[in-house]
């Protein structure tokens, strides 16, 4: 079987350029589930979270997981939530490696200062609302990769690494 790559980690951890880049480097297709879900919906992420929730984001998160896992050879890069939740490691890790991005918090608060498209953020105690999602889903993303990659490096070089460890 043509497994499926799927990225996995943090808000801002690169999982959309070491996609891009992991794409270009190896000719495999790259399908991001925020984008499947916005056009399949027809709405941005921010509006589905506002005017519907977050709960009802992740009903259309899981059937984005479901239908991308029937594909095949392809990169799947998800949303910081979505590894999160058992239903969608399960059907994602039935065709697909899964690949955690791992950076550190502080660089990611750098990266996300100024963020304004991600409703998980957009609130006056960011640092401390993204130390408290860190730590609660470090371990989850831990558990759900078959592979780690230091993500703390340019997305070109995270990209060389990845493919080399899902060949081997
Ligand atoms: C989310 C991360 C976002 C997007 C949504 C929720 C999360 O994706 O799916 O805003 O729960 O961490 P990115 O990780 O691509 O920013």
């Amino acid at each position: 079987m043509n497994k499926n790559i799927i990225l996995c980690g943090f808000m801002g951890c690169g999982k959309t350029t070491v996609g891009e880049n992991l794409k270009k480097k190896s000719g495999m297709n790259l399908i991001d589930t925020d984008a499947y879900i916005e056009k399949t919906n027809n709405m941005t992420v921010s509006e589905i979270f506002e005017k519907y929730g977050e709960e009802y984001f992740r009903e259309l998160e899981y059937r984005a997981c479901r239908e991308l896992s029937q594909k095949r050879g392809v990169i799947i890069s998800t949303g910081g939530g979505a590894l999160t939740f058992e239903r969608n490691v399960k059907v994602l890790k039935d065709t697909g490696t899964i690949v955690l991005i791992d950076v550190p918090l502080e660089v990611l608060k750098e990266r996300l200062k100024y963020d304004k498209t991600r409703p998980l953020l957009q609130r006056p105690d960011r640092d401390r609302a993204m130390k408290e999602l860190y730590e609660k889903r470090m371990p989850l993303y831990k558990k759900a990769a078959d592979i780690v990659i230091n993500g703390d490096n340019s997305p070109l070089q995270v990209a060389i690494s990845i493919l080399t460890a899902t060949k081997s």
